[in-house]
């Protein structure tokens, strides 16, 4: 008789294990604002968003604990926005900032940093917004040479790796003919390619005050309902275009995506388990409802069968410490 229970047994369960989690392969989501003290987010507890002078406590634990890099947002209270995201390109920027320090101190901690407008327009939308017969709509082209100078300011501050997350068509060409242009060829793109438009983004757009301020992102992010075609599409033009790393967001409801992509294009693919995810798995573990650990880690080794190479999660650095404790 086949009895699959055979290599459940203790001295077989280990050997025929395929998929593995390393602190290494995790990368840690950081709120950084300019000053006053860290605050927690009220959707997101036990993540922060942080004042620079955290910086050196934070970058010192993400490194202690084995992550594969750490990823910058910036915070801007709402009098510091205006209509063109000027925040997002600035030399003295909260992200430009972040990466010097970060970089300064631990040059060998991974730094990504994202690059999109939404933290730093007054209106809340990843590009310039325009009237058109139908309401407002994205200028497309105009917004490309916005995230071309945000993507280079944040390379000249030292970022490791830049990440576009506008959904804006031909962004990743366009940053990486900028960066090239400006000798910064060896800075890779991590490319939010498949990023669908999802509810489970509602806790990030609290901790970063990144809502729209009218409207939504339909325009410009995925439908959750489009075919496997729009992803597969999404993924092909961001090869095409000179992405490194092809990164698919959010993780948990689009595992099918995740698992078509793989082996698809000649790249690592990445997962972002967003603050939606976070924030489920957390309330439920708060009440007592599920066992937290065991959770996490099991999303988390669900993601890496899927496909992915990299996990960005705000739970990377417990994560860490739980796969040390095993
Ligand atoms: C910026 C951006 C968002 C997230 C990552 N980059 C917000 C959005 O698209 O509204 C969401 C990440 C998360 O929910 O954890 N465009």
């Amino acid at each position: 008789m086949e009895r699959p229970r055979r290599l459940r047994a203790p001295l077989l369960r280990p050997l025929v294990a395929e998929v593995d989690l390393a602190p290494r392969h995790l990368i840690l989501p950081l709120f950084v604002k300019e000053e006053g003290e860290r605050e927690e987010v009220p959707s997101m507890p036990g993540v922060y968003r942080h004042p620079l002078k955290d910086l050196p406590r934070v970058g010192e634990a993400a490194l202690a604990a084995g992550l594969g890099g750490v990823i910058l947002f910036g915070v801007l209270p709402q009098e510091a926005k205006d209509p063109w995201g000027k925040g997002a390109y600035a030399e003295e920027g909260v992200v430009q900032r972040a990466i010097r320090l970060l970089k300064g101190e631990f040059p060998e901690l991974l730094v990504i940093a994202d690059t999109c407008l939404c933290e730093y327009t007054d209106h809340g939308h990843c590009g310039v917004v325009r009237e058109g017969p139908l309401g407002f709509y994205v200028d497309n082209d105009a917004t490309l040479e916005l995230l071309a100078k945000t993507a280079l300011s944040q390379a000249r501050a030292g970022a490791d790796v830049v990440a576009p997350s506008a959904m804006m068509d031909g962004q990743v060409r366009a940053i990486r003919e900028a960066l090239d242009k400006e000798g910064f060829t060896h800075v890779p793109i991590l490319s939010y390619a498949v990023k669908y438009a999802s509810a489970f983004y509602g806790p990030f757009r609290d901790a970063a005050q990144s809502a729209p301020q009218f409207g939504d992102r339909a325009g410009y992010q995925m439908d959750p309902r489009a075919g496997l075609w729009d992803a597969l599409r999404e993924a092909r033009l961001d090869d095409l275009e000179g992405a490194d790393l092809l990164m698919v967001k959010p993780a948990l409801p689009y595992l099918d995506v995740l698992y078509a992509l793989k082996g698809r294009f000649a790249k690592p693919l990445f997962a972002y388990q967003v603050s939606g995810e976070y924030a489920m798995l957390k309330a439920a573990a708060l009440r007592g409802w599920l066992d937290e650990r065991k959770a996490v880690l099991e999303t988390l080794y669900a993601l890496r069968r899927a496909g992915a190479q990299g996990i960005l999660t705000y739970f990377a650095l417990e994560a860490a410490r739980w796969l040390k404790e095993a």
